[in-house]
C-alpha cells in the first residue's frame, strides 16, 4: 500500500536516523561529504529541501558551519527532531512541501536535497528545480544527493509500478505519496539544465547514491 508522504515518514522516526546510517549503503561518507561542499561564512544562506531530522546538518554544524539555514520538510515530526540536534543555531523551519511553497528569489548561495527528490515525475521536477534556481543567488550551488537509478529499464520499470500502484488504490497524480521513482542521473542532469542551471555533473557515488553538483 502506498502511504501519504508525510506520515510514511513520520510513523518511521523512532530509529529513523540509525537506519539511514546503517542501511543505505555509503551513508557515512555521503553525509559528510555532502555537507563539506556547503558554503559558511557571515551572510551565507542555505536551504534544505526535504531536510528530515537533519542528518546532512550534523557534520557541517560539527565543522563549524555558519550560515543560516531555511530547513523545509512535509513532516512536522521531523522538523521538532532536526531543531533538538542543533540548539543555538540559525535555522529556521518551514512545515510545508517544497513543492507548494514560494522560495523566494535572489536568496541563497546554495540549496542541498538529500534522498528526498526520487519521488516525483519530471514535469514537476522541472517546474520545481526552475523555483529553485530563482531562489539561487549568482553563482549559487544546488548540491543533489539522491537515489537514482541504475539504468533506463529500472527508471521506467520502478515509475510504471508506482503509476500501477497509484491506479490501483485510486490515488490522484497530485496527492503526495511514498513511492520510489528515481531518475537516472543523466536523466537529473538533463532536467536540471533544461530548468536553467548552467552547469551540473556527478561529483561522487556510492551505490545507488550520486552526488549532483550543479550551478546557477
Ligand atoms: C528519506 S527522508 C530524507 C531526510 C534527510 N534529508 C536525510 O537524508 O536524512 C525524505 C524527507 O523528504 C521529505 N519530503 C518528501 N517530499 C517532500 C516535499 N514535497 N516537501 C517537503 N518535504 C518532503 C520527507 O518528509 C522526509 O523527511
Amino acid at each position: 500500500m502506498l502511504e501519504p508522504m508525510d506520515s510514511f515518514f513520520a510513523s518511521r522516526l523512532s530509529g529513523y536516523d540509525e537506519h539511514m546510517l546503517r542501511d543505505i549503503e555509503g551513508a557515512a561518507e555521503f553525509y559528510p561529504y555532502t555537507a563539506s561542499l556547503l558554503p559558511s561564512g557571515p551572510n551565507r544562506r542555505i536551504l534544505d529541501l526535504g531536510c528530515g531530522t537533519g542528518l546532512e546538518l550534523e557534520y557541517y554544524f560539527n565543522t563549524g558551519g555558519t550560515a543560516a539555514l531555511t530547513c523545509i520538510d512535509l513532516s512536522r515530526e521531523m522538523l521538532d527532531v532536526l531543531v533538538s540536534k542543533f540548539p543555538g543555531k540559525d535555522i529556521k523551519t518551514f512545515h510545508a512541501s517544497y513543492l507548494d511553497i514560494p522560495l523566494g528569489e535572489d536568496l541563497y548561495d546554495a540549496a542541498i536535497s538529500v534522498e528526498s527528490l526520487h519521488h516525483f515525475p519530471e514535469e514537476i521536477k522541472q517546474s520545481f528545480y526552475r523555483k529553485l534556481w530563482r531562489a539561487l543567488r549568482d553563482k549559487g550551488i544546488f548540491v543533489l544527493t539522491d537515489y537514482f537509478a541504475a539504468s533506463e529499464e529500472e527508471e521506467i520499470a520502478m515509475a510504471e509500478e508506482a503509476l500501477k500502484l497509484r491506479a490501483e488504490q485510486d490515488i490522484p497524480a497530485e496527492a503526495l505519496v511514498h513511492a520510489d521513482t528515481p531518475f537516472t542521473v543523466q536523466h537529473e542532469i538533463s532536467v536540471l539544465l533544461e530548468s536553467g542551471f548552467s552547469r551540473a555533473g556527478v561529483l561522487r557515488s556510492w551505490g545507488a547514491t550520486s552526488v549532483i553538483l550543479a550551478e546557477k
